[in-house]
Order: structure tokens, then sequence, then C-alpha cells
């Protein structure tokens, strides 16, 4: 019997495979069956600050539209925003305290955000509702040009939501920061439990028959492991929270390179929309068999084996021309 067992934020997971935050993660039905099917947990999909504000605004909205309303109810505009955020919160809440009710593994939520603005009240609720973690998905949009500091503000977010709660605090980033190596220690010195390396950012793309812009790919591809694992690697000796590696996990193999690299947990989503949740079960085998033929029992006795510190050539992980490679071919 292998031990897949692996702790992430604190959290003792039966195996490193944690289903991302994403609509696979929105009815408890579908927690319970990724439980059985091997998850060793999930992210609840996020709640969004900005959706939760627009949806106040709609309302609020169609309100100012019926004057009879508005003009009937002063205090109209307080009490929608209000009542709108509670419904939408409640919803959330509820998922939580359901799914905990139901399912053993931990059920991790999850917060879109780009500020430190009032949605942060929301993390005490959530924990008090039982979530075992908090991950933070700051998305701080790389074409705003008001913020001058991405990293103050990550900074100043991370700190609020840390003041709020006890429970551990994950933070997913994407890879556009300046000094990304320098970003991601600080991050980890930072009293957060963990770091997920990285967000998948969404892709637009120009369609040429109609020459307008149009939506990208939304699922990831097979390839796209090798920045979160070239990351964790060469940081992962460092770093002082957990990594979960997050972007491109579509196969066994790509699962154990980042355990290889450091990783302490790894997080799916499009690989099981492209195959169907089923297909947790068979990365897992896949991890079992390698294992098997390695002569490992445990998770423990390869993670990181492969980090920048332990490999005899780290140079590979820091290397950002091709010059070397290049030169052999002719
Ligand atoms: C359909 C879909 C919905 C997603 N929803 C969320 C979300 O609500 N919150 C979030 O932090 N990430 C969300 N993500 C991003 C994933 O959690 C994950 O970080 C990203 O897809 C990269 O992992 P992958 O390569 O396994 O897809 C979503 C991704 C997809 C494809």
């Amino acid at each position: 019997m292998m031990d897949l067992t692996s702790k992430y934020l604190g959290l003792n997971l039966k195996n490193p495979l944690v289903v991302g935050s994403s609509s696979l993660t929105t009815s408890v039905a579908e927690i319970k069956k990724l439980e059985k099917l091997g998850a060793g947990a999930v992210v609840l999909k996020s709640i969004f600050e900005e959706e939760i504000l627009n949806d106040a605004q709609n309302q609020l909205n169609e309100a100012k539209e019926n004057s009879f309303i508005y003009d009937s109810y002063s205090e109209t505009l307080d009490y929608l925003d209000l009542h709108v955020k509670e419904e939408r919160l409640n919803a959330y809440i509820q998922l939580i305290k359901n799914a905990k009710k139901e399912v053993l593994i931990p059920v991790i939520a999850s917060i879109n955000c780009v500020s430190n603005a009032e949605w942060t009240s929301f993390a005490k609720k959530i924990e008090q509702a039982g979530a075992d973690a908090l991950e933070l998905n700051i998305s701080l949009n790389p074409t705003d040009l008001v913020i001058r500091d991405f990293e103050q503000t990550l900074k100043a977010i991370i700190q609020k939501v840390l003041s709020e709660v006890k429970i551990p605090v994950a933070v997913k980033i994407n890879n556009g920061f300046t000094h990304l190596a320098r970003t991601i220690l600080d991050l980890s010195e930072s009293g957060i439990a963990g770091l997920v390396l990285f967000n998948r950012a969404y892709t637009p793309d120009i369609d040429i028959q109609s020459m307008e812009a149009v939506q990208g790919r939304s699922f990831s591809t097979s390839d796209a492991y090798i920045e979160s694992m070239r990351w964790i690697a060469l940081l992962s000796d460092q770093t002082k929270c957990s990594l979960a590696a997050s972007t491109g996990i579509h196969s066994s193999e790509t699962i154990i390179k980042q355990i290889l690299a450091g990783a302490d947990a790894v997080q799916v989503v499009s690989a099981l929309y492209q195959n169907g949740p089923e297909f947790l079960v068979e990365l897992l085998i896949g991890v079992e068999k390698w294992m098997e033929e390695k002569g490992f029992s445990s998770l423990e006795q390869f993670k990181g084996k492969a980090s920048h510190k332990k490999v005899g050539n780290p140079a590979v992980f820091e290397r950002i021309q091709f010059m070397k490679h290049f030169a052999g071919i002719n």
C-alpha cells in the first residue's frame, strides 16, 4: 500500500491531488463524487469580489428605474446592497457547511479579489462555516495602470485577511511580477500558509475571418505545467510555506514532476473538464505505478528530490537564454 499522504497548508491530505477552484466544485453532490474518486481536497469555486458588487449594483439600478420602490424607501440603496451581498454569501456559507457534513477531505474556500475592501469580512464567515482553509485568488490585472506597486497591494490584502481569520490562507498568483523569485519568497514569509503557483490568466485571441477579438482557449494544455514546475523547483528549498502547483496538470507524469520539484500538492482543473472527474482515478494509479517502479513507498521519499539545490545541474532551472541549446543545432 503506497503512502501518498502530504501536508499542505498544515492540513493532512490523503494524497496531493487537489481539485482546483472551478465549476467542478459548486455543489455538495459534485464534491462527494470527487472525494469518492480520490481527490485529496477540493477548492470551491470562488466568490468574486467584483461579481458580488456588480450584482448589488444591477439590482440597485433596477430599483432606481422603478420609481415607486425607490421613492417609497429612501434607504433602498443600503438595503439592496446588503441584501444581495448577504444572499450570495449565505449560499456560499451553506455550501461550505453542507460539504463539511458530507465529506472528510479538506474543503478550501476561495475568494477572487483585487483589493482589501469590505469583502474581507466574508473571510471570517467562511471560517465560522467550517472551511478548512481559504484560498485567495488575487487577480491583479497587469493591464492596470493605476496600481503602482502590485507587490504592496498583494501584501495589504494578505495582511487584512490574516487579521480576520485563523484558518490557513493560501494565495494563488499569476506569474506576471517584475521580480518573481523575490515576490514568491517574500509572500512565503508574509504569514500565509501556502502559495498556489500559478493561476491561469484569461487568454484572448483574434479571429482572422471576422477580424474580431475573441475569447481564447478556456483550458490549459499539457505543456503548460513547465512554468510552475520551474519556479517550484527553483524556490521550494527556500520558501517558508506550502506550495501547490497549478496549471497544466494533465497527467500522472506531470504530478510526479511537480512533487519532485518540491510541490506539496497539485491542483487539477482543465484535465477533469476534458476527461471527466473519473480521470482522478487514472491520475492516482499512474503515480502509484511509478512509485512502485522506482521503489518508493511514500511521497515524502521523493518530494523535492529534483529541486534546484538537489539536482546535479541546477542551471537548467535558472537559464533564460537558449544559446547553449541552439549551439548544437544546425
Ligand atoms: C471553467 C473554469 C473555471 C474556473 N474558475 C475559477 C474560479 O472560480 N476561481 C479560481 O481561483 N480559479 C478558477 N479557475 C482557474 C483554475 O482553478 C486553475 O487555476 C486553472 O484552470 C489552471 O489549472 P488547469 O491547468 O488544471 O486548468 C477556473 C478554471 C476553469 C477552466
